[in-house]
């Protein structure tokens, strides 16, 4: 069994619906059944299920309110996944906990490899890296898996922000100057499931090598608006809808967090230790815009 907590977010409902289309045995409460600030009923969960492998998708994940919210941010984030990490190590169980680009500041001139030093811009990298650095004080059986601008067919993302406004609007104006790797759930989930029975089969060995901290996401890099400017073209076909997308700079779109202008996330490591890299970003992308609007037409 894998104990997949953050059950309502958008990469646990891919990962619960895949695991079930794949006889996985996967369990996925959300929020209101499972709140990972609770160290008692988290207990209780992992007493009741006895994981093998336990998933952390839970997390605060509204970057700008996070400014305005930084304790809740970080007993999520931080406090949570450290105490969590702690009750997996206690029992010799495994904990996978996704992490985020979010860590750096992007101001590097290539991509970002997992051993360059984070170096947050907000409150919800802050509090992402302090989680980081928890689940590694806590748990060797840890490992992190950092990905970035993630999107599918379930929940809140920007691709489903961006088939809204395609629909309402004749412009969409999106910001130009920061990089990064949209990474689809469905491509997270499947690498989240590939690599379970492995970390499951490390978790019985004194030491792995596997344990450590990893970059997953779309293969390919873009800009906010590269990714919009394909996303309208992809639901074109549906749709018939062709706004203009419109590129504007950073400084044009204030919000309250900073983001980092080079999100983009070196995969290597990953690639070279489980033989398995996303497909690239684009038809990932078509996709899920087929299977949204087909379902939502
Ligand atoms: N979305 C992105 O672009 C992105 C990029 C890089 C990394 N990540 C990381 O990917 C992981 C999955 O994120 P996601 O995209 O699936 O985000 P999401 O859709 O916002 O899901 C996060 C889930 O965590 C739940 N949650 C919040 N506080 C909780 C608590 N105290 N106990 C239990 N559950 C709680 C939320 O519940 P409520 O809805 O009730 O608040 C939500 O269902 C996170 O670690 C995130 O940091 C995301």
């Amino acid at each position: 069994m894998i104990l997949v907590l953050g059950g309502g977010g958008q990469l646990a409902r891919e990962l619960d619906g895949l695991a079930s289309a794949r006889g996985v045995a996967l369990t996925a409460p959300p929020r209101r059944e499972l709140d990972i600030t609770d160290t008692d009923a988290v207990a209780a969960a992992i007493a009741r299920t006895k994981p093998a492998l336990v998933i952390n998708a839970a997390a605060y994940t509204a970057v700008d309110r996070a400014e305005t919210e930084a304790a809740v941010a970080m007993a999520v984030n931080a406090e949570a996944p450290g105490r969590v990490a702690a009750q997996c190590d206690a029992i010799g169980i495994p904990l996978l906990h996704v992490s985020t680009d979010y860590v750096f500041a992007g101001d590097k001139q290539t991509p970002y490899r997992e051993d360059d030093p984070v170096s947050p811009l907000g409150v919800y990298g802050a509090s992402k890296a302090a989680g980081e650095a928890a689940v590694r004080a806590a748990a060797a059986r840890h490992l992190i898996l950092r990905t970035a601008w993630v999107y599918g067919a379930h929940g809140a993302n920007f691709l489903k922000t961006m088939l809204r406004l395609a629909r309402e609007r004749d412009e969409l104006r999106v910001v130009a100057d920061q990089h990064g790797s949209p990474t689809s759930t469905r491509s997270l989930a499947e690498a989240m499931l590939l690599i379970a029975p492995r970390l499951i089969e490390a978790a019985g060995a004194s030491a792995s090598p596997l344990w450590g901290t990893y970059h997953f996401c779309g293969t390919g890099e873009t800009s906010w608006h590269g990714f919009a400017t394909e996303i309208v073209r992809a639901q074109a076909r549906f749709t018939g809808r062709s706004p203009v997308v419109t590129p504007i700079s950073t400084a044009e779109y204030p919000t309250p967090a900073r983001r980092p202008a080079n999100a983009i996330l070196d995969t290597a490591k990953f690639a070279a230790t489980f033989g398995h890299r996303a497909p690239p970003w684009q038809s990932d992308m078509q996709a899920a815009v087929a299977e949204i609007l087909m379902e939502k037409p």
